[in-house]
C-alpha cells in the first residue's frame, strides 16, 4: 500500500460526521432541495442521509455578504430561500462585474472545497435569505471525490460542443454536474415519435439519425443525422409537446442527458440559439 492511500484510508477512518439537530420540517426542505442539487446526484442514499445530517440552516439578511471573493472557503451552500448575486473581480476591471443571480434550489461555494482554491467569487444577499449550509470536511469526504472526477470527466467533450461554445468555462462544468450516461446499441431507440419527453440529449460517442413519418402511412424518413458533439430532444421540452421525431443509434451510441429542471436551469439561457436551430430540420429535409 502506498504511502498516499495509507493518509486517504486513514484519514477516512477518522472521520466523525457532524450531526446537527435539526426539526423534520428542516430535514425535508433539505432533502427536497439536495434533490435538486446536480452535485449530489452521484451520491448514494446513506451518503445523502450524512450530508443531510452535517448541513445546517443559516439565515443571511438582505445585503449581506455571504463569501467574500479571496477568503478561505469552509462551506457550501444550497439556497432554500431568497436570492443571491454572484460578482467576480478581475485584475483588468476595476469594478466587480456581476455575474448571475441565484435562485432557490440552486448551489454555490463548491470551487475552494473542490479545488484547495481561495472563493472565486463574491456573492451577497439580494433579500433575506435561508441557505443550507455544508461543512468542508463532509463535503471533502462525501462528495468531493466523485463531484470532481465528474467535472473532469465532462470538461473536454462539454467545450466541445458547439451549442455551448458561447457559454462561460465555469456554467459549462456546472453541466457536467448534472448529466447522466446511457448507452445504446446500434437499431435501438433513443427517443420515440409521439411519447411524451422529460429529458434532453448530448451525443457523446457514435452517431445516430432522427426519422419521422413525413407521408402517412408510409415508413419513416431520415430527417437528421447525429454525430459526436451534437444534441437533440429539445422540442418536446421547449414546446411541451410530444416527441416530434425517433431517435435512433446507426452505431453503438453514448449520450449524455439532462432531465427538465436540469435543462430548464443550465441550457434555458441558450434557448434563443436552440430556436434559431430549428431552422436546420428543414435545410436538411430540403
Ligand atoms: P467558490 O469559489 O467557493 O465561492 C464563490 C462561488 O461563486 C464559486 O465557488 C461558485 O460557486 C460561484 N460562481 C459563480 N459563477 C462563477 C464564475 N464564473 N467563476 C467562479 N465562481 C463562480
Ligand atoms: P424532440 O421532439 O424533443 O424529440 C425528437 C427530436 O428529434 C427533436 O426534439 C429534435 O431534436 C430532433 N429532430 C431532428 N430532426 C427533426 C425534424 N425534422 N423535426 C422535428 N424534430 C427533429
Amino acid at each position: 500500500m502506498s504511502a498516499e492511500a495509507y493518509g486517504k484510508y486513514n484519514q477516512k477512518a477518522n472521520f466523525k460526521p457532524k450531526i446537527i439537530a435539526k426539526t423534520p420540517s428542516q430535514i425535508e426542505r433539505i432533502k427536497n432541495r439536495l434533490n435538486q442539487a446536480f452535485m449530489f446526484s452521484c451520491l448514494e442514499e446513506k451518503e445523502v442521509e450524512i450530508v443531510i445530517n452535517a448541513m445546517g440552516e443559516v439565515k443571511f439578511s438582505q445585503g449581506s455578504t455571504v463569501i467574500n471573493q479571496g477568503d478561505d472557503g469552509d462551506n457550501l451552500y444550497i439556497i432554500d430561500s431568497g436570492h443571491l448575486d454572484c460578482y467576480k473581480k478581475f485584475s483588468n476591471l476595476e469594478k466587480a462585474k456581476y455575474l448571475k443571480t441565484y435562485e432557490p434550489g440552486e448551489s454555490f461555494g463548491e470551487l475552494a472545497l473542490l479545488y484547495n482554491a481561495p472563493r472565486a467569487a463574491t456573492i451577497v444577499a439580494k433579500e433575506n435569505c435561508i441557505l443550507f449550509a455544508l461543512d468542508r470536511e463532509t463535503f471533502n469526504h462525501i462528495v468531493k471525490d466523485a463531484a470532481a472526477k465528474k467535472r473532469e470527466k465532462y470538461e473536454s467533450f462539454l467545450a466541445k460542443v458547439e451549442l455551448l461554445e458561447s457559454m462561460d468555462p465555469y456554467e459549462r462544468s456546472k453541466i457536467a454536474d448534472a448529466l447522466r450516461p446511457f448507452k445504446y446499441k446500434m437499431n435501438e431507440y433513443v427517443v420515440k415519435e409521439g411519447e411524451s419527453g422529460d429529458t434532453f440529449y448530448f451525443v457523446e460517442e457514435g452517431e445516430a439519425i432522427a426519422t419521422k413519418v413525413l407521408q402517412p402511412g408510409k415508413a419513416p424518413e431520415i430527417v437528421y443525422k447525429y454525430k459526436a458533439g451534437d444534441y437533440f430532444g429539445e422540442l418536446a421540452l421547449l414546446r411541451e409537446t410530444p416527441r416530434a421525431a425517433n431517435i435512433v443509434a446507426v452505431t453503438d451510441l453514448s449520450v449524455v442527458a439532462l432531465d427538465r429542471l436540469s435543462f430548464k436551469r443550465l441550457i434555458g439561457p441558450l434557448e434563443d440559439i436552440l430556436k434559431r436551430n430549428f431552422a436546420r430540420y428543414e435545410k436538411f429535409l430540403a
